[in-house]
């Protein structure tokens, strides 16, 4: 049998589109292929394309031999009806009922015993747990195996702990600012809980006046520049607003010396600050002394080998010429010394929007107030992080699809942490080991094999900066390019108990709906009992116990919602434009169509920038059981969720990718650029008309290629015509890759895709271009605004022109 699946695949490579592109060609205009050839060469030539048409002909007779013989009914080739099979609905259901919360409980109680920062024992302990479960005999993968990188990463020295004090004018330390954060259960006394510290932040020593600077974005600078000289000062900022690198990257130019981040507990906590019966380990709240650490490296990717996977032997740039990452040493604190020092500041009182929820007013600075015990001193930071190439393994794992296993379905996470990272990212890994271990246990007992090859990856060195992720794509990119069907991320699984959360390309919105409406979300035995504990942060649940409630649809759709033209009100999936997590690189250097899955706090009754502990040594098992998923039923439901989706793509006959819905969130991005732009691009003679012609072409070729797809019954198709739709879909995100789109922006080349400063739900690089030159008035950069809307279009219209017929 799988004899006859390869040799059909091949047979299906060799007489490919191209070849049938080339005998067409041939016989239409057989002088415009040959023509510019010397006559040796032509004869050459005329030969090839003869064997070729040749070849392609005999496997066009045999194909439809094979039809033939169907058709009449009597001996149809074992190999026709597997080529032809579409979703099995039925493994579909039992996939859901299998996928089980007390695996998914204990997989991440596995996963969390030990610290498991990239590169450590723990990480190591960890990669050995993928493997061992990757190699069951009875419910592994085909093959599973590690591959390893020599990555440049960032950490402090345990011997010498970073510090930050107070000092007094006689040089005496008047506070110094906790080193670890303090202990609740025995997991933050652990010896390898890594201090708190901004990985890639310089090593140094720094001490001046302090200053607040609110999130430390480019205009908190400039707003309090305005008023106090900041040379030689330390600047504390709070986490949000900016990126974490950023609020250093920002604040050398006006001379700033060091800069302290911590989280203000009105942007975490609701505004909550007491151990004493209010933080964890009381709910699900950030203790005062909790830490987030974090990558203060603002590109992805390993640094010192951009573009190039970091093998042993690779080409290094030298550390000195790496690029975004703090230029000053900067250093993440807790809130309870963060209040010590805002609330001791001298100076004018910060703008409202810059207080946060400390019980006093925040000063601008410098310096302390003449009145506080810290009066006339200075904070000084001692930072010792040191940077030092290391081995970091991904595990990879495969199911080889049966019809197809040229096409690979990838589903992916990290599995380092900072700490013990139990929601960042065990939470995603304890579902990705439920949802192999289900599918391998199919796959060994003869029940199923994927029409596509299923990639499993499990991600090294992400927390650092996806590094594992992007070598990967580096080291794989033509293959990855030309193979890879869709990426499906779950890092985060569980925020909260309230929504599943989304987000992707709008061509798989169908598929995740389809998914999401299959899944049934069930009571929490003990969801009573958890509610009071969790602040009612779960959704309320309607059901009796263990009673079918609603879907995943249903809920989601309460939750977050919008009204779409073609399919009224439907769930939002939310844009993938930065780069949030291990989908990065696939989605902005490959063009691979992509999805993230997680579910989610209820925004209404929490304004927490994300669930408290993350990045701290709070996150625990202990905490997620306790405070997140009690029960593991939102576990479970991404599970189901995710896992239902990656069946369906692996196994769809035809790609669950829809292109109708793509030209859909084109034409609110074009009306969005419209009503912003249209009135000043007029008046600066820019026409926006090719790009509204792009758009329509685009509507109107995805219309006609549904049209194409209605109209065929594609179960007696020729696999020849299903795999030619299944290549347009598959490929149409890589029509919108220009690598000279973001040239500012590293590994950025999707052109619908990206971060955009200017904040706006519309193209990226047009609506970066247009806040430049709106705020700058010059006509160099009114050109770029032209030089971007051109590339825009063209982009569109390119990717329209893979929809419509192949010729
Ligand atoms: C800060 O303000 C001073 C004086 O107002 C000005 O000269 C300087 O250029 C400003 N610094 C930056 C980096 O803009
Ligand atoms: C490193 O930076 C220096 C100084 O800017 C430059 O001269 C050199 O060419 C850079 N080297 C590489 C490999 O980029
Ligand atoms: C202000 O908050 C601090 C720390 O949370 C607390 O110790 C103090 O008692 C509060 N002061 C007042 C007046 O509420
Ligand atoms: C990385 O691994 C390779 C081969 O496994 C080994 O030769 C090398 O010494 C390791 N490098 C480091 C920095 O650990
Ligand atoms: C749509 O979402 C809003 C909240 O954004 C919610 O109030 C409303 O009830 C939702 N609609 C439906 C039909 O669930
Ligand atoms: C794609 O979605 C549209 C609605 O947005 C629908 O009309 C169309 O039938 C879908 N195409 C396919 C192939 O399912
Ligand atoms: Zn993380």
């Amino acid at each position: 049998m799988s004899n006859l699946y390869n040799e059909l695949t091949c047979l299906l490579e060799a007489a490919s589109a191209d070849v049938l592109e080339l005998q067409r060609l041939h016989r239409r205009q057989p002088s415009s292929v040959t023509e510019d050839l010397v006559p040796g060469q032509r004869m050459i030539k005329t030969l090839l394309i003869g064997i070729l048409c040749g070849a392609a002909a005999l496997t066009i007779g045999i194909l439809i031999g094979h039809f033939g013989i169907t058709k009449s009914g009597s001996s149809a080739p074992p190999w026709l009806q597997d080529v032809a099979k579409d979703v099995d609905e039925s493994l579909i259901e039992t996939f859901l009922s299998e996928v089980n919360t007390l695996r998914i409980e204990e997989n991440l109680r596995e996963l969390t015993r030990v610290p498991h920062m990239a590169t450590t024992a723990g990480d190591e302990r960890t990669v050995q747990l993928m493997l061992k479960r990757w190699q069951d005999p009875e419910t592994g993968l085909d093959r599973a195996w590690r591959e390893e990188y020599l990555v440049y990463l960032s950490f402090p020295d345990p011997k010498k702990p970073n510090k930050v004090t107070v000092v007094g004018p006689s040089g005496d330390v008047l506070h110094a600012i906790r080193e670890k954060e303090k202990p609740y259960t025995a997991e933050q006394e652990d010896p390898e809980v890594v201090q708190p510290y901004a990985a890639y932040s310089p090593a140094g020593h720094a001490k001046g006046k302090l200053v607040y600077a609110n999130q430390g974005t480019p205009s908190d600078y400039e707003r309090l520049n305005q008023t106090v000289d900041l040379a030689g000062t330390i600047a504390i900022t709070r986490y949000g607003g900016a990126g974490r690198g950023a609020k250093a990257v920002n604040a050398a130019p006006y001379g700033v010396a060091g800069v302290l981040v911590y989280t203000d507990p009105r942007d975490i906590n609701d505004g909550v600050t007491s151990d004493a019966g209010e933080t964890y380990p009381h709910s699900w709240y950030l203790p005062p002394s909790g830490v987030e650490r974090g990558s203060f490296n603002g590109q992805f990717g390993d640094l010192l080998t951009p573009y190039l996977a970091a093998k042993e032997d690779t080409y290094r740039i030298p550390a000195e010429n790496v690029t975004g990452i703090p230029p000053i040493p900067i250093q993440p604190i807790g809130y309870e010394d963060a209040y010590v020092l805002i609330c001791a500041l001298d100076g004018d009182a910060a703008p409202q929007n810059w207080q946060g929820g400390f019980n006093c007013t925040y000063n601008l600075g410098p310096g302390f107030k003449p009145t506080s015990a810290f009066s006339a001193s200075d904070v000084q930071m001692d930072i010792f992080n040191y940077e030092e190439k290391r081995n970091s393994s991904n595990v990879m794992g495969v199911i080889r699809g049966s019809v197809e296993p040229d096409r690979y379905v990838i589903y992916g996470n990290h599995r380092d942490s900072w700490v013990h990272g139990a929601i960042d990212p065990s939470s995603g890994t304890s579902v990705m080991l439920e949802l192999s271990r289900v599918l391998g246990r199919l796959v060994k007992q003869g029940k199923w094999r994927p029409r596509r090859s299923i990639i499993f990856s499990s991600w090294g060195a992400e927390e650092f900066g996806l590094i594992g992720s992007a070598e990967y794509t580096e080291q794989y990119f033509t293959k990855l390019s030309e193979r890879t069907v869709a990426y499906i991320n779950v890092d985060i699984a569980v925020f909260g108990g309230a929504t599943l959360s989304a987000a992707g390309m709008p061509s798989v919105q169908n598929v995740i709906f389809t998914a999401a409406k299959q899944v049934n979300r069930h009571k929490a035995p003990h969801a009573a009992a958890a509610e009071p504990l969790t602040f009612g942060l779960f959704a309320p649940q309607v059901a009796a116990p263990g009673r079918v409630s609603t879907s995943v649809y249903e809920n989601w759709l309460r939750f977050s919602n919008r009204t779409s033209p073609a399919l009224g009100l439907i769930p939002r999936l939310g844009h993938i434009t930065g780069a949030g997590s291990d989908y990065a690189a696939f989605v902005h250097y490959l063009g691979i169509t992509a999805m993230d899955f997680s579910h989610a706090y209820d925004r209404t009754k929490s304004s927490a920038r994300t669930y408290p502990a993350y990045h701290t040594a709070y996150d625990t098992f202990d905490y997620a059981s306790r405070f997140i998923d009690p029960g593991f039923l939102s576990h479970q439901a991404v599970a189901r969720t995710a896992g239902n989706v990656l069946i369906r793509v692996a196994d769809s006959l035809l790609l669950p990718l829809n292109c109708s819905d793509y030209a859909e969130t084109l034409e609110q991005y074009l009306t969005t650029a419209e009503s912003l732009y249209q009135e000043q691009l007029s008046a600066q003679k820019i026409p926006m008309e090719p790009l509204k012609r792009a758009v329509a072409n685009f509507r109107s070729a995805a219309s006609h290629l549904d049209r194409v797809i209605g109209a065929s019954d594609l179960k007696n198709e020729t696999p020849l015509k299903v795999r030619r739709i299944n290549d347009q879909l598959m490929l149409l995100d890589r029509a919108f890759l220009n690598p000279l789109a973001f040239p500012e922006k590293y590994a950025y080349r999707h052109v619908i895709w990206a971060s955009s400063s200017a904040g706006q739900p519309t193209f990226p690089g047009l609506a970066d271009a247009y806040a430049q030159a709106e705020s700058s008035g010059q006509s160099r950069d009114w050109e770029r605004v032209h030089y971007q809307l051109s590339v825009l279009t063209q982009s569109i219209d390119g990717a329209a022109q893979t929809l419509v017929d192949v010729i």
